[in-house]
């Protein structure tokens, strides 16, 4: 197999883009792809100050590798859970990151707010491992935004991470959040940062690869809480459909975004917008959840971020 743009022995073939690369030619390939991504849909704007969301994975840390090199210079935040082991590892290989590209990473410790670790945190609140996580990890990227300056939040899911979500909510209908997941999300002034998700046309196994090439140490392993089944599932489901024709995932979730747009803004959700008594997230009622969990743990902490470099 040869490059298709070199003639050069090629070190990745893409099906489903019916196309051959080497290493330098693939590595320009993606890097186009993204900032066609980030054109297309208006992600950044000059006078935005994005940061990413690194979570020590391969995802997270091609991004901010990625969009430094592309010109935006951006900081990171890495969110501690506190998991023996796994959450040191991950912070290492992000605190390794920020040292190439000269940035900056806050931290946030939920061991530091909470005195236990996520697991600890789920069985006070009676919630599922993941739940809590996703509660506080959302809240606490919104909220160094807020607090910092940024005013855009990076993060690195996916196309088999939008594929398998999507395949979900279609597969159950799940209306009310089948048309909530976008490129963009936009925000809410001061109570909400804009949200963006520069790799949602690019595949795990292309990002994978740029990883290698780039020579980009991150952590292999998965959370051991990682809520895997469904969307693990799903994921290989994808896969394996994708193997006997090349090019299906790309096309679900482009089909997607067609349709979303077409179908414009309508809002769906009657509920009208809220905000956080004590902290002004938006909330469905006077406290958000975030708020909600301080008072399980009857503690009057602010948040605080460690800073790195
Ligand atoms: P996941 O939900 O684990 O697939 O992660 C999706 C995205 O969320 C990642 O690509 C990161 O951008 C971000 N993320 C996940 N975990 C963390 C973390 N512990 N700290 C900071 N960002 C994270
Ligand atoms: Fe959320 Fe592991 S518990 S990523
Ligand atoms: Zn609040």
């Amino acid at each position: 197999m040869k490059c298709r743009v070199c003639g050069k022995p090629a070190n990745i073939n893409l099906r489903s883009y019916k196309t051959a690369l080497c290493e330098e030619d693939f590595i320009a390939f993606l890097e186009k792809r993204v900032s066609a991504t980030i054109g297309k849909y208006r992600l950044i704007d000059e006078a935005d100050r994005p940061i990413v969301a690194v979570s020590g994975g391969k995802d997270s840390l091609s991004l901010w590798y990625m969009m430094n090199k592309l010109g935006y210079v951006s900081d990171g935040i890495y969110i501690d859970l506190g998991i023996e082991g796994y959450s040191e590892r991950s912070l290492e290989k992000v605190r390794q990151m920020a040292d190439t590209l000269r940035r900056r990473v806050y931290v946030f410790h939920v061991r530091n707010a909470l005195q236990k670790g996520i697991d600890g945190v789920a069985r006070v609140i009676r919630r599922p491992t993941c739940s809590a996580c996703g509660t506080i990890k959302r809240y606490i990227m919104n909220r160094v935004c807020i607090d910092k300056g940024y005013t855009v939040l990076a993060t690195g899911h996916n196309l088999d991470d939008e594929a398998s979500a999507l395949f979900g909510n279609v597969l159950y209908w799940k209306r009310e959040y089948l048309w909530k997941k976008n490129v963009v999300l936009e925000g809410r002034g001061e109570h909400l940062v804009k949200k963006i998700k520069p790799f949602f046309l690019c595949s795990e196994r292309e990002i994978a690869a740029y990883a290698i090439m780039k020579g980009i140490d991150y952590i292999y392993e998965e959370c051991p809480y990682s809520e895997g089944a469904k969307t693990l599932v799903y994921k290989e489901m994808l896969n394996r459909i994708e193997e006997s024709s090349p090019g299906t995932k790309i096309m679900f979730v482009k089909g997607y975004l067609k349709m979303l747009k077409e179908k414009g803004d309508e809002k769906e959700d009657g509920r009208e917008s809220r905000y956080c008594l004590r902290c002004g997230y938006p909330t469905f009622s006077d406290k958000c959840s975030f708020c909600w969990l301080l008072d399980k743990f009857g503690t009057e902490y602010d948040v605080e971020f460690d800073q790195y470099n």
